[in-house]
């Protein structure tokens, strides 16, 4: 058997505090920590404001134009932030970006057609944005959305 010195038994153990005490997820920025999620930032060139509607054209983001896809907003015109899914053909579900429990951004999940909370709280939400599980005790805002050929019109 080696023979550990004192020295050495404690540089390791003091490493082996740190590993355990980072989280996990952290390789790429926990979103516990960031708050921020996975969706994508809308293109810019594929969103305009007009009065109190966002109109995104559709043919300029491809994350919109298959069901399954999702981006956000988070900018000057909708500062709160918002996150829009393409739920089923010619459907479109828009909610508040942010939980409702510590902010940090949610995440549209298709498979089970819901918004989930990135963080490791991972509160998630019906597409009406009513609280299923998780610590948020409190709904998304929903925005009313209509299609009009490929422009999705938001009422902000
Ligand atoms: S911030 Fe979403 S569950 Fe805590």
């Amino acid at each position: 058997m080696p023979d550990i010195k004192r020295r050495d038994f404690l540089k390791a153990s003091a490493t082996a505090v740190v590993v355990t005490s980072t989280c996990l997820c952290g390789l790429n920025g926990c979103s516990t920590f960031t708050k921020i999620g996975h969706t994508q930032e809308i293109k810019p060139e594929a969103l305009v404001r007009k009065g109190n509607k966002l109109l995104i054209d559709l043919s300029k983001e491809p994350l919109l134009s298959r069901v399954g896809g999702a981006v956000k907003i988070k900018n000057e015109h909708v500062p709160q932030g918002i996150i829009i899914a393409h739920t089923e053909e010619n459907a479109y579900q828009i909610a508040s970006l942010l939980c409702t429990h510590r902010g940090v951004e949610v995440d549209y999940d298709h498979k089970n057609k819901r918004f989930e909370c990135a963080s490791l709280g991972s509160s998630t939400y019906t597409l009406d944005g009513q609280n299923i599980k998780g610590l948020a005790k409190k709904p998304l805002q929903k925005y009313e959305a209509s299609v009009s050929g490929n422009v999705l019109a938001i009422r902000i």
